[in-house]
């Protein structure tokens, strides 16, 4: 995606043992670009959410691994701490299956190699493919999704196309064209008139920070409202659909994402709004049924409750804007039932979020 008028991806590789990303933590306000050349660096990124959602979580710790071996410097025992550093990753972020998934792909692939020289090759080779497949993967969410908006835009004779999102399904959440956002960029490039509402998403601010200043990168008509707003806005016929992103979404399609998103759902249904979730194949969780009872929900430090950051005197600050001493939760996402769930979009097409239907999108 463009950022003023440069071309950039969330993640890439600058030179041997050297990967590069956006820091999303100061956002809209600073564009700084890390490095990160150790598995600590990699756990590091995740952890303090440098970079996040879901994909991009993955891809980050895939080239985690192959800084793992770069730091390695014997051929005897490298295979042993691999699997330590493996194990560290995994425990970065819970939520998101994306982690799992491109640690458990990377284990595989390195599998057999004896040879220091040759897994490195093999681990760098593995991260590239992961992040070419993610981009391929999220561009094609945006020509399946696409046309669900195409449809909607036709309804209303070319009016706008209302969408409400919550937190960042963006580019910035994947490597490229994001998940929620693919259908819409794709839609606004085709001349359909769109406009998002774009939910603030408290604690992090990811929707009002990073999918806003997307959006107006991209030249995409929005409006940022506060996290409560959309069921007000459905009552009154002002969203046409809601389209949000998944961190892990299980085999039954109940859908894990941001908290406040199951509040949408609820709004959505009883207001007959449309209800997708878009998300690549590797954010499914086969091995789960019941999203509620088994998606392990991350809660965070409550520094993100009580401090609110913002931008003033050409600096990124903090204020604090609880009482002190009370006490916080500070739970990370919520999982919105499949009945909530009018229908996923994915790299392989729209689908219905029931095993029968998902389980065919791995078929193909
Ligand atoms: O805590 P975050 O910012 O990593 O949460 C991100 C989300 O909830 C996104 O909606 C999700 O990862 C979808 S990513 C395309």
């Amino acid at each position: 995606m463009r950022v003023d008028q440069q071309d950039y991806q969330t993640i890439w590789h600058k030179e041997q043992g050297l990967v590069q990303v956006i820091d999303q933590r100061h956002l809209p306000f600073k564009f700084i670009i890390r490095d990160l050349t150790t598995h600590q660096d990699a756990y590091w990124a995740i952890s303090e959410m440098v970079v996040r959602g879901a994909p991009l979580i993955g891809v980050t710790a895939s080239f985690g691994i192959y800084l793992t071996l770069m730091e390695e410097r014997q051929e005897e025992g490298w295979q042993h701490r691999l699997k330590e550093s493996a194990s560290h990753l995994r425990r970065a972020r819970p939520t998101a299956v994306n982690l799992s998934f491109a640690i458990d792909q990377q284990l595989e692939a390195l599998q057999g190699i004896g040879r220091l020289e040759e897994a490195r090759r093999k681990a760098l080779e593995v991260a590239q493919e992961l992040k070419r497949r993610e981009i391929e993967n999220c561009r094609l969410i945006g020509e399946h999704g696409v046309s669900l908006i195409e449809e909607l835009s036709r309804q209303k004779n070319g009016e706008p196309v209302n969408i409400l999102t919550h937190c960042n399904a963006g580019w910035l959440a994947t490597v490229d064209y994001g998940t929620a956002t693919a259908p819409i960029y794709r839609a606004h490039d085709k001349g359909i008139p769109v406009h998002v509402w774009v939910d603030e998403t408290r604690p992090r601010n990811q929707g009002a920070r990073l999918t806003a200043w997307e959006l107006e990168q991209h030249g995409v008509p929005h409006t940022i409202i506060a996290d409560n707003t959309g069921g007000l806005l459905m009552q009154k016929g002002m969203v046409d659909m809601v389209l949000v992103g998944s961190d892990r979404t299980t085999i039954t399609g109940d859908v894990a994402n941001k908290i406040g998103t199951y509040l949408k759902a609820l709004a959505a249904k009883d207001n007959r709004v449309p209800f997708y979730a878009a998300l690549t194949l590797s954010t499914i969780d086969r091995n789960l049924s019941d999203g509620v009872r088994d998606i392990p929900i991350e809660q965070r430090h409550e520094r993100e409750v009580k401090y609110m950051q913002g931008y003033a005197n050409g600096h990124v600050q903090k204020v604090l804007i609880t009482p002190d001493n009370s006490p916080v939760a500070n739970y990370g996402f919520d999982v919105t039932p499949a009945g909530y769930v009018t229908a996923l979009i994915t790299e392989k097409g729209v689908c219905k979020p029931e095993k029968k239907a998902i389980d065919k999108l791995f078929e193909s």
